[in-house]
């Protein structure tokens, strides 16, 4: 707290002498450029933080820990008065956040949780256990699997073992479902559905897209029907679309696929009929609520959180802004994606 203590009576001091703001600096730091999602997210932060008036230091790091733990060593190093970080892998800053917090400095984790470390002040993100209900709940209206007399066949992919999120996700829309297969309405040929069974490191479409390729040879190349595949993001589920297409399935036998981010490719595959959902998750309500989070604290306000029960980071329970996300399907997207102004409909011509 000692820089931001130190920032907070400048602010005061020029206030009341008519001069300008002091300058409050913030380091951004994004996991990488090769999902759209963070590309926004780190533009909506960095537009909105300097509307605010605030210096903007805005890092990207290629899926890479090092290069990241890197940057946010050049943040704090360069006079960072505030932190948001998007980890790459929530467990590896503990050591640089310790570094912060001997400066002063105050850390929020942005849609990532940070882990192992007291180092972290806040948290915002969507609420990612209600990303997967939705998924799940998606599914169980999709497949009617309150009414089903018969079966039918699911896959399950999941997303990357080191984001804290992905087993947030997973675990939301799995509560949803196991009763059905429990009931004995939904069967996963494969038999893989321990987390780690279906994970996909880094959350990369490729990773996606080879286990798939793997899955349909093993279990549906004999014409087994295959109803849905849930994807616990978008670009696991271009990897899972991808495996589909090149294994020959059409339009009479398409699964039902799930997503989360609305990727304008995801989004394009919706309006296609190749993918059945996606979570919508505004990046501009994120960057807006971390900005808010910033005026209270350079103000020495109360910051807004609404959630101090869930996200246990393995040291304690960091308190959370949590956002509300929303299913987007053919139906809503154009309200949704379009109306609101997220998107352009020309993005999303095919
Ligand atoms: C985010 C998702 C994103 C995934 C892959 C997660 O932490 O919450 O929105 O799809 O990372 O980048």
């Amino acid at each position: 707290m000692k820089r931001l203590v130190l920032v907070a009576l400048l602010v005061l001091v020029v206030a009341f002498s008519g001069v300008a703001a002091a300058q409050v600096r913030v380091g951004v730091a994004m996991p990488t450029q090769s999902l759209q999602r963070w590309n926004q997210d780190g533009a909506n932060m960095k537009a909105m933080l300097e509307e605010a008036g605030y210096v903007v230091d805005l890092q990207y790091a290629n899926n890479n820990v090092a290069l990241q733990v890197s940057q946010i060593e050049n943040m704090i190093l360069n006079g960072a008065d505030i932190l948001v970080i998007a980890s790459i892998d929530g467990s590896s800053l503990g050591t640089v956040l310790e570094l912060a917090k001997e400066e002063g400095i105050v850390v929020i984790a942005y849609d990532r949780l940070i882990m192992e470390t007291d180092a972290v002040s806040y948290y915002a993100t969507f609420d990612n256990y209600m990303v997967g209900t939705i998924q799940g709940q998606y599914l169980v209206d999709r497949l009617g699997l309150e009414t089903l007399e018969g079966t039918v066949n699911i896959e399950l992919v999941a997303g990357s073992p080191d984001d804290n999120n992905a087993r947030y996700f997973y675990q939301g829309a799995f509560d949803v479902i196991e009763p059905y297969i429990n009931a004995g309405k939904v069967r996963i040929p494969s038999g893989q559905i321990k987390f780690e069974e279906v994970a996909t490191p880094t959350w990369a479409s490729e990773v996606a897209q080879a286990r798939m390729d793997n899955l349909i040879a093993a279990n549906y190349s004999d014409g087994t029907p295959l109803h849905a595949v849930l994807c616990s993001n978008d670009s696991t589920a271009l990897g899972v679309t991808n495996a589909l297409i090149n294994a020959g399935f059409e339009a009479d036998n398409w699964p039902i696929i799930t997503g989360q981010d609305c990727d304008i490719a995801n989004v394009k595959n919706m309006i296609a009929g190749r993918q059945a959902m996606s979570v919508f998750k505004d990046t501009r309500t994120l960057a807006a609520n971390v900005v808010k989070m910033i005026q209270a604290i350079v103000n020495g306000e109360e910051v807004p959180v609404n959630d101090t029960e869930t996200y246990f980071n393995g040291v304690y329970t960091v308190p959370t802004y949590l956002s509300a996300p929303v299913f987007a399907d053919i139906n809503n997207y154009e309200e949704l994606l379009i109306d609101s102004g997220y998107y352009t409909r020309d993005q999303l011509a095919n």
